[in-house]
């Protein structure tokens, strides 16, 4: 059952638009970075702190860092963050582009969730690269949804799933679209198919 108090704020959030994942998808992403383990996890945006909230929850073992640039939302989102118990959110505040490579320098990434400005989504990728962990995961949210004509996002999602380092699947197709990938080892990425079906 939700905490009322957590309610309470993620329904007053200023915003009225609905730009949260559904919470099947933060059900989902918490799951994967559980079954995998992941110790270092990355979220860009965090808005009402919806799959913010999930990821701790389900990751006790993680440390989640989440970012966001809305003053706003940030007010919010600190006392929610406050309340809600969870001592493994860093909630890091200012532009993702600037905040990420300072805030990941020297870590060593499992997990990464991309939710925030879809035109960013391929330098904050490329900021993680050389940060993510062996078989780390990497998802994009949005991957099929095209705001307003512009379709960042799904150009996103077809060049992580083109990616030669990564393996990649999306799922959720009939809604905005998840694009998960993840990062092959050195030896697999070598690897030639070896025949047909
Ligand atoms: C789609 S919402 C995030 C939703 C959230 N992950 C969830 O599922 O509940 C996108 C958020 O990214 C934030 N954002 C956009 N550009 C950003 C940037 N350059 N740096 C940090 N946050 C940014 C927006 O303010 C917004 O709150």
């Amino acid at each position: 059952m939700r905490n009322p108090i957590i309610s309470f704020f993620q329904n007053r959030t200023y915003k009225t638009d609905d730009i949260s994942a559904k919470h099947h998808i933060a059900e989902l992403i918490a799951k994967l970075a559980r079954a995998h383990n992941a110790k270092i996890i990355v979220e860009t945006g965090t808005f009402r702190g919806l799959t913010t909230l999930e990821l701790a929850k389900e990751n006790p073992q993680a440390t989640i860092y989440t970012f966001e640039i809305d003053p706003k939302i940030l007010r919010q989102t600190r006392i929610l963050f406050g309340i809600s118990g969870h001592r493994n959110i860093v909630l890091v505040e200012g532009d993702v582009m600037k905040t990420l490579p300072q805030t990941i320098a020297g870590k060593s990434v499992d997990f990464a969730f991309l939710d925030d400005a879809k035109k960013n989504y391929r330098m904050n990728f490329e900021n993680l690269l050389p940060h993510l962990s062996d078989s780390a995961l990497v998802c994009a949210h949005d991957t099929n949804f095209r705001p307003n004509d512009i379709d960042d996002a799904i150009q996103f999602g077809k060049y992580l799933a083109n990616h030669p380092a990564f393996s990649a699947i999306s799922v959720d197709w009939s809604d905005r679209g998840l694009t998960i990938a993840q990062k092959r080892g050195s030896a697999r990425i070598e690897k030639k198919p070896t025949g047909g079906i």
